[in-house]
């Protein structure tokens, strides 16, 4: 498709979502680098590298139709146990990445957010992070969250430590212990939980993505390999998430037009 046509493509669906019903929170679990590389007769790392433009148009759409937090799961607990070289190629691109946006990320209004177990990255990671984590910290269009070297069940082990020491410390007590009080000890605390979850690549797994956070998500699986993933791909998803009736246990009548 030319770029002429992509964007009356990315228009018309834009103009088909509703601006009232746009999901705060949309979190993605970008996936199948590896494969477009593998399709491209490349190495993966070149998987990850194409990566970087699917998430500019991913931000930049997102912050257009009104969408206030997006949450990117960019590197996984799991993900060390890949071979060193990969490891080392992501983490690269990570600060290279960081360092060649932030200004970008400044003019448009993005505020950067990490979670995850940062102090398990390399030096030079966390400085960038830090870094850019600070210039930023003003900007409220939309709040762009990288997760890294994260993963639910490490977040949740330590929700437990913390609580447990308030416990213990007497600073909180056993029947005090309710919903709230879980998502204010977790990496997201202030944040609204997402209410539409996309992954790519045709997998259909959460794979230790914010286990809690997404317990009425609504999820949406693309067949797209993340370096492929567009705006439209965006929209699209976006738009069958409005045409979703969202029932939190109620009855149809319940929630349905009064
Ligand atoms: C997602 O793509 C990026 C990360 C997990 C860091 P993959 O690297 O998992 O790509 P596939 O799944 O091997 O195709
Ligand atoms: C999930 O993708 C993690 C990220 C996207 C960062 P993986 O490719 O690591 O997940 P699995 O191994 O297919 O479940
Ligand atoms: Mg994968």
């Amino acid at each position: 498709m030319g770029n002429a046509q992509q964007q009356t493509t990315d228009e018309a669906l834009r103009a088909r979502i509703d601006p009232e019903r746009v999901p705060a929170h949309v979190a993605i679990i970008m996936d199948g680098n590896g494969r477009w590389a593998k399709r491209h007769g490349e190495m993966r790392v070149v998987g990850h590298t194409n990566g970087v433009r699917s998430v500019r148009e991913t931000l930049v759409g997102a912050t257009e139709i009104g969408v206030k937090y997006l949450t990117l799961y960019a590197f996984s607990t799991e993900n060390w146990n890949r071979p060193r070289a990969e490891v080392d190629a992501l983490m690269d691109l990570l600060v290279n990445t960081l360092m060649s946006e932030l200004d970008s990320l400044h003019e448009n209004g993005v505020r950067l957010n990490a979670i995850g177990d940062l102090e398990s990255l390399p030096g030079s990671c966390r400085a960038t992070l830090a870094e850019a984590i600070r210039q930023t910290a003003h900007n409220d269009r939309i709040t762009l969250t990288l997760a890294l070297s994260y993963s639910a069940r490490w977040e949740l082990v330590n929700m437990v430590k913390r609580i447990a020491t308030d416990v213990r410390d007497g600073r909180v007590d056993v029947e005090a212990i309710d919903d709230a009080l879980v998502s204010a000890n977790l990496t997201t605390a202030g944040m609204p939980d997402p209410e539409l979850l996309i992954r790519t690549s045709g997998e259909q797994r959460i794979s230790n993505f914010l286990l809690w956070q997404i317990a009425y998500a609504e999820l949406w699986f693309s067949p797209v390999l993340w370096p492929d993933f567009r705006r439209e791909h965006l929209y699209q998803a976006v738009l069958d998430y409005q045409g979703r009736e969202r029932r939190f246990g109620l009855t149809s009548e319940q929630v349905g037009p009064a």
